[in-house]
């Protein structure tokens, strides 16, 4: 599986990508809210951000426009700030058509707000490069996301699109939503930095490294 980071945080993305595990990072309006961002600094910061992870890792930068016209045109600026720019579009018929545009001007879309597996369907079948279910939000409302999940990635993994459709497990807030996503073969996960950090700990990792340099002290003490 693929992980991704869920933030606008340059510092964070840089953390994150001194890991050796960055294989893409996914930014939404709350997300470069959260930072504070401006909205002139926008195309900016997203240009920030693609620098510091490379070329060759994807960056989603969501688009707020309503209109079919207006998702394609900001999409392709979007697409103009790096060759790494993936840009996102929340699922909608508006949104769809745009995708449908941008595919075969071969700007990839990451299609988000992802709640049921038709949507999930509709998204691969308009041209979606990515498709991000919500698994987090679903537990927020008492139903299973991770069930939820396994539904979508099931009926888009039963079709050939003719190219490739990477499922990107998103509003992940537990270590567990990422074990669970891989058990169910979702492709990626992206993961806000506090969970990747979690996903990094274990309290027996934590005893065993102190034995070992308690046991260590003693060898190097004779
Ligand atoms: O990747 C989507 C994510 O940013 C939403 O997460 O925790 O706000 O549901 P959350």
């Amino acid at each position: 599986m693929k992980f991704f980071i869920d933030t606008a945080d340059l510092d964070e993305i840089r953390e994150a990508e001194s890991w050796g595990v960055l294989d893409g990072v996914t930014t939404n309006p709350s997300l470069y809210a959260k930072i504070g961002g401006k909205l002139a600094d926008f195309e900016d910061h997203m240009g920030k951000i693609c620098k510091i992870v490379g070329e060759d890792v994807p960056v989603s930068a969501e688009s707020t426009a309503k209109t079919t016209e207006d998702m394609i045109a900001e999409g392709e600026h979007l697409a103009k700030i790096a060759p790494n720019i993936v840009v996102k579009l929340p699922i909608c018929a508006e949104s769809l058509a745009a995708t449908h545009q941008l595919y075969k001007e071969g700007i990839p879309v990451n299609m988000t707000l992802v709640f049921s597996a038709p949507q999930a369907l509709l998204a691969a079948s308009a041209g979606a490069r990515y498709i991000s279910p919500f698994v987090g939000r679903f537990d927020d409302i008492g139903e299973d996301g991770i069930e939820q999940l396994a539904t979508m990635v099931q009926c888009v993994k039963n079709y050939d699109f003719g190219r490739e459709v990477e499922i990107i497990t998103a509003s992940v807030r537990t270590p567990n939503h990422v074990t669970q996503a891989a058990l169910i073969g979702a492709d990626i996960a992206t993961v806000p930095m506090a969970a990747l950090k979690k996903c990094l700990a274990h309290p027996l990792t934590d005893q065993g490294l102190e034995k070992f340099e308690a046991d260590w002290k003693k060898v190097v003490e004779g």
